[in-house]
């Protein structure tokens, strides 16, 4: 059974012990926060998810803030109503790769829409009032973390629905030390939406809008059926329908509902939705200390902005808070299952010698395969393979710095596994490609800033870690390992003692 909308999926996190309600005071405060070692210590100690119902200098008191619900793979596997990563990585890959299986979305009257409990009409709309806003770490903006951004490409009509993430200016710390104008902090929201080439898909309908002088109407639907923020953080091709393929993966419809202000439809059960219109010259501005997914500070980003023109929410509705910042942390889990899913679904069209993909939270790759030694289909495949995985469809893996390709015999989920391949399987001249002229991680602080600001190349290390026969050898060195059966066995033999 697919979740109505994030409350049910919460509702299971309770009902098998993974979710805690927190009344102790926590201060969410710009610069005083507490928020950002919170979730270094969930993420120490594979952490439940959190309700924090007393924040300490929250603007909407009543609001619960939701924290850290997929800080693990197994919790974000459970999106896709399974506890085990592999399984729910499996699902994912095989829906998107069979788009007869993608359901279309049904419309619903508002009537039927909780979203439309509460109706905030432009000449009201207050951003610091009628949006939470919660602080992480040394950011100086707030952010809208738990939103999937809807918008149409202003030539065809054709619908994207992505996960970004947006901010407000109210009461934010200008980077260079000025201050945003009152309509500014009360009226707009600015969205991450250039980030990386080949960018985003709103990236690209705001640039052809731009092109054509035409406004582009947005809606952020924030916190949906966790089932549509997966399929939102996944690069599906560019002119497909995220609402498709998210009624794919949740075996079920989604129910939609018109906005008020926009031609768009959003999740009838948001519990909040934000809709707006970016202006045709698309006003930009920056915002900053700005915490990023490879664990450091931009001193500043520029986002575009649009012109909130209606909040419409639940009542009594919930509120979703997270950080990028030194991997792991929550919705790290979350944003890493697409990538392994996007990239297993176009290396297995193509090499059906690969068994496997996992993106590890500092988004090393590592690309397992079913053969190994001399039932590879040719000399040299593990270096083919590393092409391909440079070359795999989306927007991630060609940002792939570390690579590695591994034999069927090494857990590609196991660093340690990872590791004794490439300590007994690699001659590092022959083996590994330098490959001098990759795209960039854009936030990578170690690759050189083009003109644009900010990386767009860098080197990159591919590691065969394959065994190389008949490269090199005609026979390899059996593996000293115990069998996992014997293993269990003992185990089960020793019971209580140790
Ligand atoms: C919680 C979360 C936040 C994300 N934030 C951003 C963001 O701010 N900007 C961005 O370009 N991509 C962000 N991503 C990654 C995109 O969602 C992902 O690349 C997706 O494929 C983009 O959709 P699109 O291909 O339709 O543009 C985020 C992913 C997750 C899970």
């Amino acid at each position: 059974m697919p979740y109505k909308d994030m409350r049910e999926f919460l509702h299971k996190l309770e009902n098998i012990g993974q979710l805690k309600r927190v009344q102790v005071p926590l201060d969410c405060r710009q610069g005083t926060n507490e928020l950002q070692a919170l979730m270094r210590h969930l993420a120490e100690t594979s952490g439940p998810a959190l309700i924090l119902d007393n924040l300490v200098g929250y603007n909407t008191p009543g609001v619960p803030l939701i924290f850290n619900p997929y800080g693990t793979r197994e919790r974000t596997a459970l999106i896709l109503d399974t506890p085990d990563p592999v399984a729910a990585k499996l699902k994912h890959f095989q829906v998107l790769a069979d788009p007869s299986r993608w359901i279309q979305p049904v419309l619903v009257d508002r009537k039927q829409a909780p979203c439309k409990d509460v109706v905030i009409p432009k000449d009201q709309v207050s951003v610091d009032k009628h949006i939470p806003h919660v602080f992480f770490g040394k950011e100086g903006a707030s952010y809208i973390t738990g939103g999937v951004g809807v918008t149409k490409d202003p030539e065809t009509g054709i619908r994207n629905v992505g996960a970004y993430r947006a901010t407000s200016f109210w009461n934010c710390v200008h980077p260079h030390g000025g201050s945003y104008s009152e309509e500014q902090q009360k009226k707009q929201i600015s969205v991450f939406a250039f980030w990386n080439p080949p960018m985003s898909h709103i990236g690209l309908h705001l640039a052809k809008a731009q092109r054509m002088g035409k406004p582009l109407e947005v809606a952020f639907a924030c916190q949906v059926d966790p089932a549509l923020h997966l399929a939102s953080a996944t690069g599906i091709p560019y002119g497909m329908d995220e609402y498709d393929y998210a009624g794919g993966l949740r075996g079920a419809p989604l129910e939609l509902v018109k906005c008020e202000t926009v031609d768009l439809e959003v999740p009838a059960t948001a519990e909040y939705v934000i809709e707006g219109v970016f202006r045709p010259d698309v006003p930009t501005d920056i915002i900053g200390w700005h915490s990023n997914s490879v664990g450091y500070y931009d001193k500043h980003q520029i986002f575009p902005m649009f012109d909130v023109t209606c909040i419409t929410h639940r009542r009594n509705p919930m509120w979703y808070g997270t950080i990028e910042m030194m991997p792991p942390f929550d919705h790290n889990f979350m944003a890493l299952l697409p990538i392994e899913g996007e990239m297993l679904s176009d290396l297995k069209r193509k090499i059906p010698e690969v068994k496997d993909c996992v993106v590890t939270p500092n988004m090393t790759y590592i690309v397992q395969l079913s053969v190994d030694g001399a039932q590879k289909p040719h000399p040299e495949f593990g270096k083919y393979v590393l092409h391909a995985a440079w070359g795999a469809a989306g927007r991630w893996p060609r940002t792939a710095k570390m690579l590695v390709v591994v034999g069927p015999d090494v857990n590609p989920y196991d660093i340690a596994s990872v590791e004794w391949a490439i300590q007994t399987r690699v001659q590092p001249y022959s083996d590994i490609i330098i490959n001098r002229s990759g795209q960039a991680m854009v936030l990578d602080p170690s690759a050189p800033k083009g003109p644009q600001g900010f990386p767009t190349s860098s080197e990159q290390m591919g590691i065969d870690a394959t065994i190389k026969i008949p490269e090199r050898f005609t026979e390899y060195a059996d593996v000293s390992q115990a069998d996992p059966a014997d293993v269990a066995k003992i185990a089960a033999k020793l019971k209580g003692i140790c």
